[in-house]
Parts: structure tokens; sequence; C-alpha cells
């Protein structure tokens, strides 16, 4: 299946290409990559420069990382989660570096290193599904992930069934367009909910 966005503006192509895909081709990621991947994370702004995100890394058939994420899937994105060649777990450091204080902004800021990850996924074909519904305690846990980090998503990572470059090959009951909010509803001018007109 692929999700088509049907957009008000001219957007970038691959903010249009993006989408979180409920099932992925039998095929591995590269390394190199995957590398790319978290690279473009890493260019992420965030708040101090202080770069609160890590990842937890999971290939298909490596190390017993990839099982252990899925084991703390639910039922429901487990059941199509699994065709993905690498799963992933999100964590936000929740203290800056500088002082230690508390940083409000660590899962903003890990959320702008995952959108960024997308959008570079998309440049290379790769789709990225993001997930909340897991044990994030059970990943705390089984990972030995320190109380001074929060465990935030897991991502479902791979390629996909049809190549979006070629649309006339894609059965039509393959293809579904995606909604999003008016942008009035959204966006507000001198007082809350005021539209921005
Ligand atoms: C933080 C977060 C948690 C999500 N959790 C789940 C999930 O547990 N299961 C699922 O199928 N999709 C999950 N999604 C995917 C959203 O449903 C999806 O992004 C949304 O419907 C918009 O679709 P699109 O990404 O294809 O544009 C999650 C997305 C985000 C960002």
């Amino acid at each position: 299946m692929i999700k088509l966005a049907k957009t008000i503006y001219d957007l970038h192509p691959l903010i249009k290409k993006r989408f979180s895909p409920h099932g992925f081709k039998d095929e591995p990621i590269e390394k190199e990559q995957l590398l790319k991947l978290l690279e473009a994370a890493s260019w992420a702004p965030s708040s101090y420069n202080e770069q609160p995100w890590r990842f937890i890394i999971g290939i298909k058939g490596d190390t017993g990382s990839y099982d252990k994420i899925f084991s703390c899937l639910n039922e429901h994105n487990q059941h199509w989660a699994g065709s993905a060649p690498v799963l992933l777990i999100s964590v936000g450091k929740k203290m800056l570096t500088r002082n230690n204080a508390p940083n409000r902004f660590h899962a903003f800021d890990s959320g702008q290193a995952v959108a960024m990850m997308s959008i570079q996924a998309a440049h290379e074909d790769i789709y990225i599904h993001q997930m909340g519904g897991f044990d994030a305690i059970k990943a705390q846990k089984i990972f030995h992930i320190p109380e001074e980090y929060e465990v935030l998503a897991a991502m479902a990572v791979g390629k996909i069934k049809h190549d979006p470059s070629q649309m006339d090959e894609i059965p039509k009951d393959e293809i579904f367009y995606r909604n999003r909010k008016e942008i009035e509803s959204f966006t507000f001018e001198n007082d809350w909910e005021i539209p921005f007109k």
C-alpha cells in the first residue's frame, strides 16, 4: 500500500513522499544507509545544541537487539512491524549536560531528529513508521537505560513494495490518500483559537 499526500501548496516532494507504512519489503537496509539516516538525525536543531536524542538500533537477524525491541511492541504493532528490516527505539536525555538542569525540550528535540531522519530516509527510498504502542518500561529495563533518560518511541524502518515514482504501475486499490487538518484549525493570531487568516 502507498499513501499519498494531497497538499494545497506545492510542498517539497520529500515531505509529500514520506508516510508511515504498515508493511515493508523483505530487503535489508545497508549499514551505510542506516548510518546516513542517523547522521541526518544528528543535524537536527536542539536547545543548547544538547542533542539529547539517543537511538537503540535493532537489525533483523543481527545481535538480538531487534528481537528485544520487537518484544516490546504491542500486539497491533507486532502484527505489521516484523516485516521491517530495522527497528529502532528513540530515547531522550532528560537533563542538560551543561548544568544537569531539566531539559524540557528533550522530547521536542528528539522528535525533530526523527523528522530529519524521516525526510533523509524518504530521499533514500526508505520509510520510517514511528510507534507509541510499545512497552517503554520494559524497553528501559531490558536495555538497561539509566533513569536520566526517557524512552520515547519505537520505529520500524525499511523499504516498501511499491516505487512511488512508478505510480502508473501501482494497482489503484493499493493507493490511499492521507488527510491533514486545515491550516486555520491549528494556527491562531491575537488570541487563542482566533484563526490566523
Ligand atoms: C509518536 C508517534 C507514535 C505513533 N504510534 C503509532 C503506533 O503505535 N502504531 C501505528 O500504527 N502508528 C503509529 N504512529 C503513526 C501515526 O499514526 C501516523 O504518523 C499518522 O497517522 C500520520 O500518518 P503518516 O505518518 O503516514 O503521514 C505514530 C506516530 C508518531 C509520531
